[in-house]
């Protein structure tokens, strides 16, 4: 089953029938879905969907635009989410140098602080990078050492990909790949083994080709998969079969 290994359910574009739809993707093939914090706020609403719903888990982080929010006290509350139960990983972290919403050096330094957190609490990452692919890898290289984990979104070069995988990341593969435009994350997929490729949504944005511009949701992966299967010359049930097993992996849920 398909396996939704970075989800944002807890978004407000979500409010009119989260409930419903959350509902109805376990009959429309949706296994897992690791639905991923991205502001501290919203790592509380991650946590209940998580607690509700069997299949959904969660991993908590605060994104690079919004590392603001982020001091002691609200670190030490991510810290302790970190212990329950149905958290799997630490995410989204990274660097966003597009929006620049946060100081660089700021981001760069929670970025450190999050990934050494998920050290400490044995977790895995989830990997956000925008237009600052070289730093990102720069700090990974350093401070991610033997830590497992996901890039997520990945729009670097099939080189720099192939080198997390050689340190063991998963990349991670969303509705970019269907689009016209999405030339450099196809030429990826078609470098690096299935085995390093886990599929992600990153819902409600980046709904793949047909439903490009329209609300995501973790059923159209199966438009990604379709995708990949013709890029790797393998059906898409393969695609999902060991798309799934990979990500089990990742998250400690075999
Ligand atoms: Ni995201």
């Amino acid at each position: 089953m398909i396996f939704d290994t970075h989800a944002h359910y807890d978004d407000k574009q979500f409010d009119a029938d989260r409930e419903e739809l959350l509902s109805e993707l376990p009959k429309l093939g949706v296994g897992t879905i690791v639905n991923v914090g991205a502001s501290f706020e919203g790592c509380k609403r991650v946590m209940e969907l998580a607690a509700r719903y069997p299949y959904v888990y969660a991993a908590v982080g605060v994104h690079p635009d919004e590392v603001g929010a982020l001091n002691e006290e609200t670190f030490a509350m991510l810290e302790s989410w970190c212990h329950e139960e149905k958290v799997v990983a630490v995410g989204e972290i990274g660097l966003d140098y597009y929006w620049d919403e946060e100081p660089r050096e700021v981001q760069k330094e929670w970025f450190v602080r999050q990934l050494d957190l998920a050290r400490r609490v044995n977790l895995p990452v989830n990997i956000h990078s925008r237009d600052a692919s070289e730093d990102t890898f720069q700090i990974m290289d350093e401070y991610a050492k033997g830590l497992g984990g996901i890039i997520h979104c990945y729009s670097g070069s099939k080189e720099m990909a192939a080198e997390y995988v050689k340190r063991g990341f998963h990349i991670g593969v969303g509705g970019v790949v269907t689009f016209k435009n999405g030339k450099k994350l196809k030429q990826v997929v078609e470098a690096i083994p299935l085995e390093s490729i886990v599929l992600e949504t990153d819902c409600p944005y980046l709904a793949p080709e047909p439903y490009r511009g329209k609300r995501n949701n973790s059923s159209y992966i199966r438009y990604v998969a379709d995708e990949i299967a013709r890029l790797k010359g393998i059906t898409s049930d393969e695609v999902i079969r060991q798309t799934e097993i990979n990500a089990r992996k990742v998250y400690g849920l075999e």
